[in-house]
């Protein structure tokens, strides 16, 4: 039986950074939308297009976009250990559209990690991010900001839906300190 596992948190609050270090311990399968989105956008394809718009002002992209994209995938690892969810799903839209995709696989959520980053250290990890890569919505405070509102008023209710699944990792401090707490809450779903 393959796990799902949402990693869900803020912009910047270590979604991605602890994806990696699960994708190479446990040989997750990593489904980040973002990544995703971005893929698109350097072929230039049709919604690679639609969805810069969005991105690059910080705005969320339609709830059909990524919810297509999400059960694509799905369906092409049936024998991967796991499913790891990096901001996905940001509307309560999404969430009843994973679990409709999960029922009709027989299966549902196991584990939902919530990343707990304070707004300020949040700013300060993307504007440094900003400085050291190409990514647009990085290098202006007012786009990261626009970001973490995006959050608060579409996405952050999400943990109120899957309450009964929820972990909260205090994600402040180090990367190696975080991912002990993501993997010890990780291994006690494996072992329940
Ligand atoms: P997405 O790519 O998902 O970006 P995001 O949520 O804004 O998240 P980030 O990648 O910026 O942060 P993260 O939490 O992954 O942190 P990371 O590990 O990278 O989405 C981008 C855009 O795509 C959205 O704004 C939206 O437009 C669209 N989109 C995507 N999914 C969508 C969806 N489902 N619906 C609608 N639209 C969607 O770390 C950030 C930085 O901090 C890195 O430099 C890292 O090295 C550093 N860092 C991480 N952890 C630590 C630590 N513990 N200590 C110090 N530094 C740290």
């Amino acid at each position: 039986m393959s796990l799902h596992i949402i990693l869900f948190g803020p912009p910047g609050s270590g979604k991605g950074t602890q994806s990696e270090k699960l994708v190479e311990e446990f040989n997750f399968l990593h489904i980040s939308t973002g990544v995703l989105l971005r893929e698109q956008i350097e072929q230039q394809t049709p919604l690679g297009i639609e969805a810069k718009k969005y991105m690059n002002n910080g705005k969320l992209v339609p709830d059909e976009v990524v919810i297509n994209m999400v059960k694509n995938l799905l369906h092409q690892h049936p024998n991967t250990p796991g499913f790891l969810y990096d901001g996905f799903p940001r509307t309560i839209q999404q969430g009843q559209a994973l679990d409709s995709m999960l029922k009709a696989m027989n299966t549902a959520i196991h584990l939902f990690l919530a990343l707990d980053v304070n707004n300020e250290t949040l700013i300060q990890r993307l504007l440094k991010r900003g400085k050291e890569l190409n990514r647009q919505d990085d290098v202006n405070e007012q786009i990261i900001r626009t970001r973490i509102a995006e959050y608060k008023e579409k996405t952050e209710i999400i943990k109120e839906y899957y309450h009964n699944k929820a972990v909260s990792i205090p994600a402040q401090e180090s990367i190696d300190v975080v991912y002990k707490k993501v993997k010890s809450a990780i291994n006690q779903t494996i072992n329940a």
